[in-house]
């Protein structure tokens, strides 16, 4: 039986040397490899041996059936690139046409959007500076009065990287760099970046997202002067009617700190599902730099004043287009951001 297993590898390789095109290749395959095959004849065969025969002969048909199996995939690839080469001598096949051209791309929503908010705040005079992605503990919280173990820093869950080094969880660090580097010079700048939380995704809210950072250093910089900077963006971005409001807030880098929020650009103000029925949306966290951070970035707080700013980037692009789903930003699907 061994022998004539050999006689047949034997006989199916010579005929595979002879074998000239895919049709005949085929043929051959059905012949030693098909369902009526010589070789899977022999392997079926197994069982009519003695029984102390059937693992080394079982063994011997597995193996030449690999053989077989492996000198016909490489006579297929001999005979296509036969194939090409008969075609490249024939003219058939021209090298030298272009390519199929892929189309050119363009910007994502949010650089679009960046752009356009960074185009407002030059022609106010605000100059862009950017500042690290990867932070340390200190710049962005310590020198922004929010020492170790300071129960505000809880408002915002952070990416540790280790004890000391973490991603920025706000542009505000951006703030001491700009002032330290600049120092004695007044500032007007607005820091655009990535910033990422510690957080739950969902429609409203990603991990990772963009905001925009504002900060304004001089000799007699006053509350007026923040309040009429936001609502000039808020009418150059979202159109010339819209109106701001002013609450109350909290941050420890800034005092008095304030929230602003803009009139409903969908309802105007009379309520709907957009601005959940209060006819306003938030703007920004925004406020006086407090004295302590003046002088963190090298400012003396009595000959020194000033005003800082900050909001996300996604969700007024959201507002303004009407997106209901954050992730989309971070979904690469092409439906989405053709559209823009
Ligand atoms: N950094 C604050 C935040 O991320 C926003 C802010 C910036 C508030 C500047 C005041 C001044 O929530």
């Amino acid at each position: 039986m061994l022998d004539q297993l050999r006689q047949v590898e034997k006989e199916a390789l010579a005929a595979l040397e002879a074998v000239e095109d895919s049709d005949a290749l085929a043929a051959w395959h059905r012949r030693y490899l098909g369902r009526k095959g010589a070789l899977t004849l022999f392997l079926r065969s197994v069982g009519e041996l003695p029984k102390e025969e059937r693992p080394a002969f079982g063994r011997a048909a597995n193996e030449a059936k690999a053989r077989l199996e492996a000198a016909s995939e490489a006579r297929a690839e001999a005979l296509r690139q036969e194939e090409m080469q008969r075609e490249l001598e024939r003219g058939a096949l021209d090298v030298t046409l272009p390519g199929r051209p892929t189309g050119p791309g363009h910007l994502h929503i949010t650089t679009q959007t960046l752009r356009q908010i960074t185009a407002i705040f030059a022609e106010m005079g605000f100059q862009v500076y950017e500042a690290p992605d990867v932070e340390t503990d200190e710049l962005n919280f310590g020198l922004l009065n929010m020492p170790p173990h300071h129960p505000a820093r809880d408002m915002w869950d952070t990416f540790w990287i280790n004890d000391e080094v973490l991603l920025r969880t706000h542009t505000s660090p951006g703030q001491i760099r700009v002032m330290r580097e600049r120092y004695p010079e007044p500032i007007r700048v607005i820091l655009p970046g990535k910033c990422y939380r510690y957080e739950q995704i969902t429609a409203r809210s990603e991990h990772q997202f963009y905001q925009v950072e504002g900060l304004a250093i001089g000799h007699a910089i006053t509350m007026t002067d923040l309040i009429g900077t936001l609502t000039e963006f808020a009418r150059r971005f979202y159109g010339p009617e819209r109106r701001i409001r002013i609450r109350g807030s909290y941050f420890p880098f800034t005092e008095p700190s304030i929230e602003a929020d803009m009139d409903c650009i969908l309802c105007g103000g009379a309520g709907c599902r957009v601005c959940k029925y209060s006819g306003w949306l938030e703007v920004c966290g925004a406020g006086m730099v407090h004295p302590v951070v003046l002088q963190n970035g090298g400012y003396d707080p009595d000959e020194w004043s000033g005003f800082a700013f900050g909001f996300g980037v996604e969700r007024p692009a959201m507002v303004k287009y009407g997106i209901d789903d954050i992730r989309l930003f971070y979904g690469n699907d092409l439906r989405f951001l053709r559209q823009f």
